[in-house]
């Protein structure tokens, strides 16, 4: 088969590695890619949201499937394009991408189906957002409708504060388009957990559980990044609580959704509250997590391409996963100044020498290579040390002996990734 995968980060790297191990691989292409995906695919030169650049490269190759990375062509309406050219598509329709293109699309779903999510309003307009505010006078969380890179989501502990979310959102337009509408609901209590579910349209199985670490330093400190870590498996997401969550939330969503006349393919990616009265969605994602993919492709021992075929063609009933017992577990290392401003096209050295320990992969995400063939980080996110152990004890210390091995002083990470796991 000859496999076009669509994307540029971490987690595009980790999945071309598990893909590059299929037996019916002939060959794979990315698009645009980045320096290490660069070892195990040929790479495009095409924007991941030129959807006509990447129709006519899919025709022009001869691609027999498409796996698409990040949500934003997905909810652009990618997989509907390939899907039209009769090609199989790992990814949802754009209808079915709206579960993270419009918050406020994804909580009428829940609550009109019963699922388990915060209490909540959708509001087009800021009055009468701080009137409900106000008459709740509780902490309260604002959220932009539309995509926002995960930027779009203020914590408000008083009033005050959530007035001022409405009006960066709505009055200063923040998130630009992305705010025209917004929803605010209560806050949740709990333990955060990542939740990751392959479907098929009809079906949906469980694939793995994973903790993110989204503040940027230790002790879950400073802004909101894309990720900074994560380990799988969760242990709150033990297999009782999986059962749970695939019967609550994850079963009920997909049935929902091909009520709906949107049935959903690809992965779902809840993310969870896990708290007294069990779990609660906060939010879900068309795609795989970053970091949380690379993980989880470490851990995979099946087939990952007929995996991706099978949730594609509507075939989930044909797949059995086996995996690794063993934790892995993914620190990210960041541009100096990330998730602020950074510097770019500095040289990393060593990368080499930590990917050469046994169960270590070092996935790219923002990376190049200059002219003189350094590799140069070329993002925020650069580096996704990754290392799998028979504890994750053993996985972090492995992870950061590899961390420590790469030479990038304009480059940092954070020092604690699995301290809940690694502290129980
Ligand atoms: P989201 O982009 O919706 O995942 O939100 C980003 C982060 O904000 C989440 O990972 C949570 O840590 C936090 N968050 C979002 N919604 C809530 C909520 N209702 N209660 C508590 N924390 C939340
Ligand atoms: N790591 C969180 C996300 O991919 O949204």
């Amino acid at each position: 088969m000859k496999v076009l995968l669509v994307g540029s980060g971490g987690r595009e790297h980790s999945l071309a590695w598990a893909v590059s191990r299929s037996k019916r691989l002939t060959k794979l292409y990315c698009a645009p890619g980045n320096a290490g995906i660069a070892t195990l695919a040929e790479c495009l030169d095409i924007d991941a949201l030129d959807i006509s650049g990447l129709c006519e490269a899919i025709t022009r190759l001869g691609i027999d499937f498409v796996i698409v990375g990040p949500e934003a062509p997905l909810v652009a309406g990618l997989a509907d394009r390939v899907s039209d050219m009769g090609i199989p598509v790992f990814g949802p329709s754009a209808a079915a991408a709206a579960l993270e293109g419009s918050k406020g699309f994804m909580k009428d779903i829940l609550a009109k189906y019963g699922i388990p999510t915060a209490e909540y309003q959708r509001f087009d307009e800021p009055d009468a957002a701080k009137e409900y505010i106000r008459a709740k006078n509780k902490p309260l969380v604002v959220k932009a409708d539309g995509l926002a890179a995960g930027k779009g989501v203020i914590l408000s502990h008083s009033v005050t504060e959530a007035y001022a979310a409405v009006d960066q959102i709505m009055v200063e337009e923040a998130f630009g388009g992305a705010g025209a509408e917004i929803v605010i609901e209560e806050f949740l209590e709990g333990e955060e957990a990542s939740f990751f579910a392959l479907c098929d349209g009809t079906r949906a199985i469980p694939l793995a559980g994973a903790q993110d670490h989204k503040q940027v330093h230790d002790g879950d400190h400073g802004p909101n990044t894309g990720g900074m870590g994560a380990y799988s498996p969760a242990s709150v997401l033990d297999p009782a609580m999986t059962e749970r969550v695939m019967r609550e939330i994850i079963t009920p969503t997909v049935e929902a959704m091909a009520k709906e006349g949107r049935p959903y393919t690809g992965v779902l990616f809840a993310g969870l509250m896990i708290g007294q009265a069990g779990p609660k969605v906060i939010e879900f994602n068309c795609r795989f997590g970053d970091p949380e993919c690379q993980p989880i492709m470490m851990r995979l021992k099946s087939d990952a391409l007929e995996m991706l075929l099978a949730a594609a063609k509507g075939e989930l009933d044909r797949i059995k996963l086996e995996w690794d017992p063993r934790p892995a577990l993914c620190v990210v290392m960041a541009a100096n100044g990330y998730p602020g401003h950074y510097m770019k096209e500095t040289v990393i050295e060593g990368v080499e020498a930590a990917d050469k320990l046994d169960g270590v992969q070092v996935f790219h995400a923002g990376t190049a290579r200059n002219d003189a063939g350094q590799l140069i980080a070329t993002g925020g996110r650069v580096l996704g040390v990754t290392a799998i152990q028979p504890t994750v004890g053993d996985a972090q210390k492995l992870a950061y002996r590899a961390v420590d091995l790469i030479r990038w002083p304009e480059g940092f990470c954070r020092r604690d990734i699995g301290w809940r796991a690694v502290g129980r």
